[in-house]
């Protein structure tokens, strides 16, 4: 008969710290629940950002290896982040029989099947909640609330940096390094911000989504990522214009067993539910077969949050230690062989076409011409005598288009002597809710 439950804490960061606190205020509750105490009985970190506070330093070990062989640690909570030593370490929990709790997107979606392999072999849980979406109990709601409906589609806003960014520029109209230095003050932005303005950090975590949301085997190489870093107040005001915002969207869709992942800028009509969801804020519209449309929003970034959502994981956990429930990530485990994935030549979008042109006549009969050459249906037409760096901007949309048709169109109206500049796409998404 279990007396106590015990937990190894690996790192001591912005969300570690977050969870020591909120553990802490909780604890009463939860030994409560147990009827018996809950401890964190070792804390392993070489991090300098948070200072581990004095009445705890006794916790303080010299090694992960103290925490992965004590015997007494059912239970170890991974949040270092980056894929080694975290690797490592996880596997070797779970060799070692212990349970793990992590919020570490890279590592899942890049090992995820190696690491929900071995936890499956050795019957242990793992809780990642905090991976995907922060405060926001998305993978709960998928894995448990709709585990048995089909899920159709996932329109996600899945990188609280990128849409403090894109949001500031819509609302204040800052500037992009004022705003991403903002984003990285607050904690939101990761130790390296490239991965969220080039969209990567999304994917890491549409990865995940992808896998439990269509029980489907998935790499990174299968998503399809463009970050924020071309997008120009231009580009946000002529959306504006349009009757559109520009958010970074994961797309997950699933339309007769073939898959579409993808993490790129999107213009979405400003009465969408998702467009008012601004700053650090993620949201989730999850299409689903029987239970309809159904919308989640919360904080996906930030101490508190996410240290939230590694609780839900730990009395889940612990429960199931206590209880003998066994593994709840059995979803994981049941991936099916890998459906159909779309590449980009597949996929049929409506695009925003912003070409930058010499203001002179006939401009644009002649990317009307290729574009209609290759079969792409023109939906509306801005042309303002503004002048950008010499050029004049020219925007247009299409109508549904094949992406391989509308690219090739693209590269030969970049050859054309009177464009100045590399013409921007973006696709536009018009039926999300
Ligand atoms: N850098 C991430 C974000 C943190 O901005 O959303 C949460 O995963």
């Amino acid at each position: 008969m279990k007396k106590s439950v015990n937990i190894g804490l690996l790192g001591f960061g912005t969300v570690a710290s977050s969870f020591y606190h909120i553990f802490s205020e909780q604890k009463n509750e939860i030994d409560d629940l147990f009827s018996m105490p809950v401890n964190v009985k070792k804390i392993y970190t070489r991090g300098k950002s948070h200072p581990v506070p004095e009445n705890i330093k006794k916790l303080l070990v010299k090694s992960a290896g103290d925490i992965i062989d004590d015997k007494d640690i059912d239970i170890v909570i991974e949040l270092i982040g980056g894929i080694e030593p975290a690797k490592d370490i996880i596997l070797q929990a779970i060799t070692g029989g212990k349970n793990i709790i992590t919020a570490n997107k890279a590592l899942l979606a890049e090992h995820g099947e190696e690491i929900f392999k071995k936890a499956s072999e050795k019957k242990v849980h793992i809780g990642f909640e905090a991976a995907v979406g922060g405060g926001i109990p998305i993978l709960r709601s998928i894995k448990n609330g709709l585990a048995g409906d089909v899920i159709k589609s996932v329109y996600s806003i899945i990188n609280g940096t990128s849409n403090f960014i894109l949001s500031k520029m819509t609302n204040e109209g800052g500037k992009f390094e004022d705003v991403l230095k903002k984003a990285q003050e607050k904690g939101y932005a990761e130790a390296d911000p490239s991965l969220d303005i080039n969209g990567t950090d999304s994917a890491h975590k549409l990865a995940i989504l992808g896998r439990l949301a269509f029980s489907t085997s998935l790499t990174m190489d299968d998503i399809i990522i463009e970050g924020i870093e071309n997008i120009s107040q231009l580009d946000i005001s002529f959306a504006k214009e349009l009757g559109y915002v520009i958010k970074l969207l994961g797309i997950l869709k699933n339309e007769d067993s073939k898959i579409e992942i993808r993490v790129h800028p999107t213009l979405i009509p400003s009465s969408s539910i998702i467009a008012k969801v601004d700053g650090v804020f993620n949201a989730f519209l999850v299409n689903t077969k029987f239970a309809g449309p159904l919308s989640l929003t919360g904080y996906g970034a930030g101490g508190n949050p996410t240290a939230g959502a590694v609780m839900g994981d730990l009395v889940e956990t612990v429960s199931g230690i206590i209880n003998g429930e066994g593994r709840r990530d059995f979803i994981m485990s049941k991936i099916k062989n890998k459906l159909n994935i779309k590449t980009k030549k597949d996929i049929i979008s409506r695009y925003y076409l912003r070409f930058s042109a010499m203001d002179r006549p006939g401009v644009l009969s002649k990317i009307s011409g290729i574009l209609g050459e290759n079969s792409i249906s023109i939906s509306s037409m801005i042309q303002k005598g503004r002048k950008v760096e010499g050029s004049v901007p020219i925007v247009i949309t299409t109508h549904e288009a094949n992406e391989a048709e509308l690219l090739r169109s693209i590269e030969k109206c970049d050859k054309l002597d009177v464009i100045t500049a590399k013409t921007m796409v973006l696709r536009i998404e018009d039926k999300i809710d």
